[in-house]
């Protein structure tokens, strides 16, 4: 099969985790025969330093033409004090809404040789294996009007939470479909209490559970949510939520998977007419500019996303699953890097890369 991927490492330890990810999909590519075709392309804060903007003109038709994209991270600190419409963020925002990838799938597994790694007690993350379905191109992230204007003297700003029930409709079908594959629970999360928004949402979803008898749909809102991923995580199957929501719970997710090193993402939008479903994969850390260029950072997350490309945009599962299955090994028996707090000497994130390479075969 051709696997025509862009590749768009971005900013601070983007570059370095995403060269694990290429070698590791490199080396699948070779073993099952593969075409794996690659280019590179500029996002965040390297592109306005090199462009002049954060999604240049030429990284959006790159990543429209491509199969799918594999992404690294975004964020740089010099930006820190600019308002949102220049920052590197802006790029990654401008990327999703133009692959138009609403459905952003993060799973969360409590690997067993990773318990210790969690702050949170073994018997409470044990068993942990959740899907956080993220709305990702909606929501306050892209409402308007949004803005800080002047107002009687002083600054009022202004962020609005927009939901068109289609929008609803299409990411909760995803979210119910993917829950059939699974253990056929689905929790969807929203501020119902509060929010029109959340009403509606959660409205459209209980509309929907009839279509899928074989699902058990619970609602929660998002404030109990936060309180029960903590308390207990091994309740959820697979969680629904709007972009923001999502946001922060799964930054909450990160600590039950031990590191934010571990947590990979694929976001999914429309079948393409070669039916390769478009996507754009990128782990859910960010750019950690601290430690970026010295070769420490956990490609894991990286990886995994890699192997989610191959399984979501282009069905080859048993591709996909060999490298997860490596990853397992190589949480196992090592090299991991500090972030998993080794007994030994922490590996370096070449070293992941080419021991998940190594225990493919
Ligand atoms: C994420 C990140 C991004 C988001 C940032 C970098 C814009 O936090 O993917 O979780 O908020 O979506
Ligand atoms: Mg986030």
């Amino acid at each position: 099969m051709r696997l025509n991927i862009l590749v768009v490492p971005g900013d601070g330890i983007g570059p370095e985790v995403t060269r694990e990810a290429v070698r590791v999909l490199d080396h699948v590519a070779r073993k099952w025969g593969h075409e794996l075709e690659t280019s590179e392309a500029l996002l965040g804060g390297v592109a306005i330093h090199q462009a002049g903007t954060a999604f240049p003109d030429e990284t959006r038709e790159l990543a429209l033409a491509a199969d799918a994209t594999l992404l690294g991270a975004v964020g740089l600190p010099e930006f820190d004090n600019m308002p949102p419409g220049q920052r590197p963020e802006k790029g990654l925002l401008g990327l999703r809404k133009t692959l138009d990838v609403f459905a952003n799938l993060r799973p969360v597994v409590a690997f067993e040789s990773l318990l210790d790694s969690s702050p949170l007690k073994n018997e409470i993350v044990r068993g942990t294996d959740m899907l956080i379905v993220r709305e990702l191109t909606g929501g306050l992230y892209f409402g308007t009007p949004r803005g800080i204007e002047g107002q009687d003297g002083e600054r009022v700003a202004v962020n609005s939470m927009v939901y068109r029930e289609s929008e609803v409709k299409r990411v909760a079908r995803m979210a119910f479909g993917l829950a059939q594959k699974r253990r056929k629970k689905l929790t969807s999360v929203d501020k119902a209490n509060v929010l029109e928004n959340s009403q509606m949402w959660r409205q459209i979803v209980s509309d929907m559970a009839p279509e899928f008898p074989d699902v058990q749909l619970d609602h929660v809102l998002v404030d109990n949510c936060a309180m029960q991923l903590i308390l207990s995580p091994s309740r959820f199957d697979v969680v629904l939520t709007e972009n923001l929501f999502g946001d922060i719970l799964s930054d909450e997710g990160a600590v039950l998977a031990g590191s934010i090193g571990m947590l990979p993402s694929a976001s999914i939008g429309d079948q393409l007419p070669n039916g390769v479903w478009r996507g754009l994969y990128e782990p859910v850390h960010g750019s950690a500019p601290d430690i970026a260029g010295q070769n420490k950072a956990n490609p894991l997350a990286a990886i995994g996303s890699a192997a989610a490309m191959l399984s979501y945009s282009f069905g080859l599962q048993q591709e996909a699953r060999a490298i997860e299955t490596a990853m397992q090994t190589v949480l196992r028996d090592g090299p991991v890097t500090a972030d998993l707090k080794p007994k030994g000497a922490a590996g370096t994130t070449e070293d992941v890369g080419k021991a998940v390479c190594a225990a493919i075969g």
